[in-house]
């Protein structure tokens, strides 16, 4: 079985609500007739119930930028799974590197929500990716293994369409700086095999691996064309309808 492309746009905290309901429009109607990968946004919060009612019957899959592990409770500030599950949002981001970096979360926190979402059947895409003074220090594969056995500890993977990872260097986030693909691939595969140890070589095989950090409509193809990057999680890029096309359109 091989595994289908999944090209996510992560909005970040932008877009008021008129801009999301019209670019969530334009990212349907440039994905009619796809069927071979698949498309994902990932709005703020405030605007996700009304991309809902856009995307709903596309086939462009909705995702919440994070995701509490409880059903309910004294949690301010969290969204709880079944929140979102009623919108029909099932993904959501966890542990991407602004959530660690500039919010402090910790891969405990990150593993807690990771078990939360798989619990409540909210697909997660798992976010991990050194700094550039970790790469710099020669610390980059030490540091993926950490956050990837911590971020996956005692999650069991039945179904591995189910499971997403993003790596995503902390350095390449926003900066145009883009991973090479000789890096990137290098990273990736490195995580594979992580994945073989940690879980059935079956299972491990079919997880799919997204790079993301300044993705751009120039060396999406690229980075596609590695063996092991089986998707793109973008930013910026995934802002703008023309860029974003050209990406979810990105030729392997
Ligand atoms: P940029 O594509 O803007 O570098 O952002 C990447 C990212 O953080 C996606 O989650």
């Amino acid at each position: 079985m091989q595994r289908i492309p999944l090209i996510a746009g992560n909005w970040k905290m932008h877009t008021s609500l008129a801009e999301a309901r019209n670019l969530a429009a334009a990212v349907v109607s440039v994905c009619k007739g796809l069927t071979d990968r698949e498309v994902m946004i990932a709005p703020p919060f405030t605007a996700l119930a009304t991309v809902a009612e856009v995307v709903r019957g596309s086939g462009v899959r909705l995702a919440a930028q994070n995701i509490c592990w409880e059903e309910q409770g004294a949690f301010t500030g969290e969204i709880a799974p079944g929140m979102l599950r009623e919108l029909g949002c099932d993904m959501a981001i966890i542990g991407h590197s602004e959530r660690r970096h500039i919010f402090g979360e910790s891969d405990a926190l990150v593993n807690q929500r990771m078990a939360g979402a798989m619990r409540f059947g909210i697909t997660p895409i798992f976010c991990f990716g050194e700094t550039l003074a970790e790469r710099e220090g020669g610390q980059t594969m030490a540091v993926l293994e950490r956050q990837i056995r911590a971020g996956l500890a005692d999650i069991a993977v039945v179904d591995p369409t189910r499971l997403v990872l993003a790596y995503e260097p902390v350095w390449a986030i926003g900066t145009g700086k883009t991973a090479s693909d000789h890096q990137a691939q290098e990273a990736h595969e490195f995580v594979r095999n992580l994945l073989l140890e940690m879980y059935e070589k079956s299972i491990a095989r079919q997880i799919r691996i997204l790079y993301g950090g300044s993705v751009n409509s120039g060396n999406v193809d690229a980075l596609l064309r590695q063996p092991d990057i089986d998707g793109a999680l973008v930013g910026g890029a995934a802002l703008k309808v023309d860029s974003f096309e050209r990406i979810i359109h990105f030729r392997q």
